[in-house]
């Protein structure tokens, strides 16, 4: 399978189907609940039974954030989230995208992130590097008072915010994670334990092959379980000295 091709196609078939009901009333409305816990938003569903029909013909197994795990026996499973950012999504806030991690059992295998606003499609390619339409890209490192970092707290840490220059938190960390692996921002701290695999498992690949660093609050490399449910914390960074700043705080 030419995975670039398939889920590129998928990423612009996607679009055309969420992005008419972009900011409209009707993109948030409550239809069910998910594995999780969470509401399931009229997008969300939307989206994942296009998503899910797609992959599913490819034999593939999914992780999906909404319906959780489809296993078709297969040795690859892909970990998704349809639509990352869906609050952003109905309020009309422009930051969202689709987020795609393949793994061959546990390994991973190709990854993208397919921002709709502004039509950006990331790929990491496990060895090969991080690209942004087809060009590769690096983190950026900057020294921790120069550094911009979104950060997820509920009052943990909030020491963190007096050593960057710049918080952000834009509502999609998957998003987010690729803008680390492209070096606009430098580092993206979530310390609720509530990010999921699928939230993140496509960021973490991007931020790695752009050379940053994905670790738990211990400071241990991350690994992504093909899991729908578990809950976890995460902090990427673009370098070392950045990393230590956060662990210190956090
Ligand atoms: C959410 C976004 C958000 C993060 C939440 C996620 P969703 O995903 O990634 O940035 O803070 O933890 O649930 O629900 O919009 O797909
Ligand atoms: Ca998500
Ligand atoms: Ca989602």
């Amino acid at each position: 399978v030419m995975w670039k091709q398939v889920i590129f196609s998928l990423a612009k078939d996607l679009e055309k189907v969420v992005m008419p009901i972009f900011g409209k009333p009707e993109a948030g409305k409550n239809v069910g609940t998910n594995v999780s816990g969470d509401i399931t938003k009229y997008v969300d569903k939307v989206a994942e039974d296009m998503t899910l029909e797609r992959l599913k013909s490819l034999g593939v197994n999914i992780v999906s954030e909404e319906v959780g795990f489809v296993d078709l026996g297969s040795e690859y499973t892909a970990v998704i989230d349809p639509i990352d950012g869906s609050y952003n999504f109905t309020a009309g806030i422009p930051i969202f995208a689709f987020s795609f991690a393949l793994f061959q059992r546990e390994k991973p295998v190709y990854a993208a992130l397919y921002e709709f606003a502004t039509q950006n499609y990331y790929e990491a390619i496990p060895g090969k590097g991080a690209f942004l339409n087809g060009e590769p890209i690096r983190v950026r490192p900057l020294p921790p008072a120069k550094a911009a970092v979104s950060f997820y707290t509920r009052g943990r840490g909030v020491g963190l915010i007096r050593r960057v220059k710049r918080v952000r938190v834009l509502g999609a960390i998957a998003v987010e994670m690729a803008y680390l692996a492209r070096g606009t921002l430098q580092g993206v701290v979530d310390i609720r334990n509530y990010v999921r695999p699928t939230d993140v498992a496509a960021g973490t690949l991007l931020v790695r092959e752009a050379g940053g660093k994905v670790v738990d609050e211990t400071g241990k490399d991350i690994k992504i379980h093909l899991s729908a449910e578990e809950k976890m914390n995460l902090i990427a960074a673009s370098d070392g000295e950045l990393l230590r700043v956060i662990l210190e705080e956090v």
